[in-house]
């Protein structure tokens, strides 16, 4: 007989499919315990990998040779560079708005004026692109100059952050802490909200760009990509609580006064994870050993601390350890990048990787070919309550 792999229970109603198995992964697995592995390798041996390598195995599902590395990172620099009706339709775009919102409808305009109708190619043009796509969005948004073309000399981020106008700043350093953001943000398991909505919309036969924008609608919201802003901000305010001389015991102070006003620590705690983020751990040893004397890092460094210390005395958390997000934007900060508004940004900009890849598992190699057929859970019926009735009183 074959092996149940989840028992539904009337206690799963309603949880978000939490612990759902819907289908198969193979870029990468979030494990609660040793945290993110690409194709089977845990991203801290990554580290130090180029852009181009990490996404070579993530397409390959093995390491290229430099030679092979080479090759490819020619072939996406041959294709990198957006059309200037893409160009202007996205520096058109409204300037309210969050760069999130941005982010998607760059996405549809990228798929009506260059797409292949082809899932495969289409995966690879928007890897190849969306720095692009990426940098001529901040520009616009921030009001900045026109942006510059990718340069073929210039390796993937290297591109993107040469394309961005940022003002004195070292863009060595900074191209170092966002390629390293950049590889770490480019998958998180299947399950995913981002990844997964990307996966269902595609499933209707969508194609990638429209995927992908919804994915990122999916992105924007602070329990998700939008977190890395919000815990930038939470860093901040805990400076601000404790002034120029952070220590442990004021930083426990008022994360202890943030609990007793019952608000969110946050960074702390994750949907899959059980431990420190690994994530977390490589963004700590960068800020270590790069931004060590800068304000900010001093007191998410001794956030890192106290937070778990405080979280851990509450036996209802069941994962008191700090997240990716905890750290991901006071890094940012601290390499000069300082308009939170785009960190989410930044996010997508990463995640589109994974995710296209995966949309490009789901609908060409699943099922022997075939693809997953398109996505339709079962919702069970529930008669209306009182609650129902109450819902739209003071609506109009
Ligand atoms: C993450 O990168 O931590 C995620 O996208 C959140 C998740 O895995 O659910």
């Amino acid at each position: 007989m074959e092996k149940a792999l989840f028992e539904v229970f009337e206690e799963n109603l309603d949880t978000g499919l939490r612990g759902y198995p819907v289908g198969y992964c193979t870029t990468s697995r979030a494990d609660p315990q040793t945290g993110l592995a690409y194709v089977g390798k845990p991203v801290s041996s990554m580290k130090e990998w180029k852009p181009e390598s990490v996404i070579f195995l993530l397409l390959n599902k093995r390491e290229g040779s430099r030679a092979e590395i080479e090759e490819f990172s020619s072939k996406l620099h041959k294709i990198a560079e957006l059309k200037p009706e893409t160009v202007a339709a996205i520096e058109a775009l409204p300037k309210k708005g969050h760069p999130m919102k941005w982010l998607s409808s760059a996405l549809l305009i990228l798929g009506m004026q260059e797409a292949k109708a082809d899932y495969r190619k289409d995966c690879i043009h928007l890897i190849a692109k969306i720095p692009h796509l990426v940098a001529v969005l901040i520009n616009a948004h921030s009001g900045k100059a026109k942006t510059e073309k990718p340069d073929p000399n210039l390796g993937y981020m290297e591109n993107f952050t040469h394309m961005l106008h940022l003002e004195g700043v070292n863009k060595e350093k900074l191209s170092e802490a966002l390629s390293l953001f950049n590889i770490l943000h480019y998958d998180h398991g299947g399950g995913n909200l981002s990844a997964f909505v990307g996966k269902a919309v595609a499933s209707g036969l969508e194609d990638i760009y429209g995927a992908l924008s919804a994915s990122m609608c999916a992105l924007e919201g602070v329990k998700h990509g939008g977190a890395n802003q919000e815990c930038l901000q939470f860093v901040q305010s805990i400076k601000e609580s404790v002034g120029n001389t952070p220590t442990l015991e004021n930083v426990e102070k008022a994360v202890r006064e943030r609990r007793a006003r019952g608000e969110l620590i946050a960074g702390f705690g994750h949907a899959i994870l059980r431990v420190e983020d690994p994530r977390a751990t490589i963004f700590y040893d960068f800020c270590k050993e790069n931004f060590i004397d800068d304000p900010l890092v001093k007191v998410a460094l001794l956030l890192r601390e106290a937070g778990v210390k405080v979280l851990k005395e509450d036996p209802k958390i069941s994962n008191p350890y700090p997240n990716v997000d905890a750290i991901s934007g006071t890094m940012l900060y601290a390499a000069g990048f300082k308009n939170p508004d785009y960190y989410t940004v930044l996010f997508g900009l990463s995640r589109a990787v994974g995710i296209a890849i995966q949309i490009v598992y789901d609908r060409c190699t699943a099922r022997s070919g075939k693809g997953t057929p398109i996505v339709r859970p079962k919702y069970i019926y529930k008669p209306a309550g009182s609650e129902d009735e109450k819902m739209w009183k003071d609506v109009f």
